[in-house]
């Protein structure tokens, strides 16, 4: 048995910037009500007629880790891609990367597990690393949500909360375990999946009944129910964080960087008092990027690593919550 550890690390997200001010300008809302409830000052949507999707901008976050890794892409031995809103209903986008990258024949899985996706993405690559079968593994968060999101009045308990933006991360192995990541927990309740679903396109309802509805058929837009999806967040992100640092003999004055899920500044902030973590101990970007789904904590922990803040032999928690219902956490040593 072996560890894995994080060897690079690269995010991208698209040039536009759209402010609160903007989206009043298309939706009854104001900065003050997206401030206050949320935190978010900006995002990144891409705009119309730009080259970058799902997989595009997965490709540009995994060139950038895969050169600070000090590999080359015929290193790499499979790719984990985590996203809701891929290029395709299918194929995934994994194997998009394989080939925009032009990597050898390897292995690609797509992770189909919204805000926490990320954290799926690396525990999965994590057990092939383990296990010994792999080296080397890409593990992409990315999404595209901009295209998918009802930007009237109707649609503003949604659409103000997500942006565009992928991350991505070189998993490799290390026979030092007492580095790398130390465990992961992952965690689903599905009743409670459609408290934050998007159910179209679906195997049982395909486009015919779109085109039937004269794309009135408000089932192809995120629904969710935002209250109860807040209250049962801050409980499952607590969870999280307590299951994972017990299970390595840790408490949180051992934790030197938690880096949350951006799903709402509120939800951290909330987590940040109930555990007593100092600024220097929690990582925040979502008032600069919203909600990047399965890619906001790469795109947190790349942004927070680059400034400086993740040392050596630090102890840093992720931490994810979000549609499925679905949670879960890794520990890692740096
Ligand atoms: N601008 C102005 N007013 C708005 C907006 C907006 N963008 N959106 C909603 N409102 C109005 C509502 O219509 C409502 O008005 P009413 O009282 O007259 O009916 C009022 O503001 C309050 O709406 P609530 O939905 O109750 O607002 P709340 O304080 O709950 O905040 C929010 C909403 C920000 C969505 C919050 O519930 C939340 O963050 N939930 C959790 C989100 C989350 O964690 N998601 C999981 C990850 S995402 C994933 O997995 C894909």
């Amino acid at each position: 048995m072996y560890n894995s550890k994080i060897t690079g690390l690269g995010f991208y997200v698209p040039d536009n910037v759209v402010t609160n001010d903007d989206l009043s300008k298309m939706m009854d809302t104001n900065n003050e009500w997206i401030i206050e409830r949320t935190g978010i000052e900006e995002r990144r949507w891409i705009p119309e007629g730009s080259e970058d999707t799902t997989a595009v901008m997965g490709a540009k976050a995994a060139r950038i880790a895969i050169e600070r890794s000090g590999l080359t892409k015929d290193d790499i031995d499979f790719i984990v891609f985590a996203t809701l809103s891929p290029d395709y209903y299918f194929p995934g986008s994994g194997v998009q990367v394989q080939d925009m990258l032009d990597m050898p024949t390897i292995g690609a899985i797509d992770i189909r597990n919204q805000c926490s996706g990320f954290v799926y993405a690396l525990s999965t690559a994590d057990q092939f690393i383990k296990t010994g079968m792999y080296k080397n593994i890409l593990v992409i968060g990315s999404e595209f949500h901009s295209s998918g999101l009802d930007k009237t009045t109707r649609g503003r308990g949604v659409s103000v909360l997500f942006g565009d933006g992928a991350g991505a991360c070189v998993l490799s192995q290390t026979e030092d375990k007492s580095k790398g990541i130390l465990s992961t927990h992952l965690h689903s309740e599905g009743k409670y999946a459609d408290k934050l679903i998007v159910s179209s396109p679906s195997s049982t309802k395909w486009f015919p009944e779109l085109v039937a509805t004269e794309g009135k058929d408000l089932s192809y837009y995120p629904h969710m129910d935002g209250t109860f999806v807040f209250k049962h967040a801050i409980v499952r992100f607590s969870q999280a964080i307590m299951e994972g640092l017990s299970a390595n003999n840790l408490t949180v004055d051992d934790l030197d960087m938690f880096i949350p899920h951006q799903a709402n500044l509120r939800i951290s902030q909330f987590v940040q008092h109930k555990f007593k973590l100092s600024d220097d101990q929690i990582y925040s970007n979502i008032m600069k990027y919203g909600n990047t789904t399965a890619a906001s904590i790469i795109i947190a922990l790349t942004e927070a690593w680059e400034k400086g803040k993740i040392k050596d032999d630090d102890l840093i928690v992720l931490a994810a919550f979000g549609s499925g219902f679905t949670w879960g956490s890794a520990v890692i040593r740096w």
